[in-house]
């Protein structure tokens, strides 16, 4: 497993389905990232189908999973740890989370300051922080009565959901909506907002 020496090396860090991996694997070849290319993907769980669109795409995948024996900040940094060791090793310029439920800590986030981004489902600063993930977020944000919502990229930093951000897409949150029907709403809106996020940092990459 090489890195590009040429392009803008991106690391995609996922969790689950892998829908937003996948809009930014058709961008890239649709020839919309420009310079900017995946060099590997990494799961924090095995066997999820977004290892499989990687595969498919014919890029390298890892699973980095977290050491269930360690208490909970060790557990984040030691894997954090891990993941910023495989970005080195394919010499990453940018890491996307992409639907990534595990928290990044410690050096990562100074080595990879303004390098590391994050897709949530919601607009920010509303309906983040811990325990604030996938279903969940549309669960309150209907049990609070919205009118719309969204989705959010950021920067990552020290905090849950609180570094600067890039670019928010807003849906309307329509009478009789599930957390379901609105999730594939603003799922619609998260491949737009990733894959203009990803041409933003390629654009401007020094
Ligand atoms: C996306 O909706 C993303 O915003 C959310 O996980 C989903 C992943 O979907 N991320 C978070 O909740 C992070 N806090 P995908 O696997 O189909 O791309």
């Amino acid at each position: 497993m090489s890195a590009r020496t040429e392009g803008i090396n991106i690391l995609v860090l996922v969790s689950g389905n892998g829908s937003n991996l996948q809009a930014l694997l058709d961008a890239e070849s649709a020839g919309l990232l420009g310079k900017g290319f995946i060099v590997g993907v990494i799961s924090d769980r095995p066997g999820v189908y977004a290892l499989e669109r990687a595969r498919k795409a014919g890029k390298p995948t890892l699973v980095e999973e977290p050491r269930r024996d360690l208490p909970k900040d060790d557990r984040r940094l030691e894997l954090s740890n891990r993941i910023l060791g495989r970005a080195r090793e394919w010499q990453v310029h940018y890491i996307v989370l992409a639907g990534f439920l595990s928290i990044l800590r410690g050096p990562i986030l100074q080595e990879y300051r303004g390098r590391i981004i994050n897709l949530h489902p919601s607009l920010l600063p509303k309906y983040g922080g811990p325990g604030m993930y996938g279903q969940r977020v549309h669960e309150a944000v209907l049990a609070a009565g919205e009118t719309e919502s969204g989705c959010t990229v950021h920067f990552v930093d020290e905090g849950t959901d609180t570094g600067p951000i890039i670019l928010q897409r807003r849906v309307p949150v329509l009478a009789g909506d599930t957390p379901e029907r609105l999730a594939e709403r603003i799922h619609q809106e998260e491949h737009i907002a990733l894959v203009e996020a990803v041409q933003r940092l390629v654009k401007e990459h020094p």
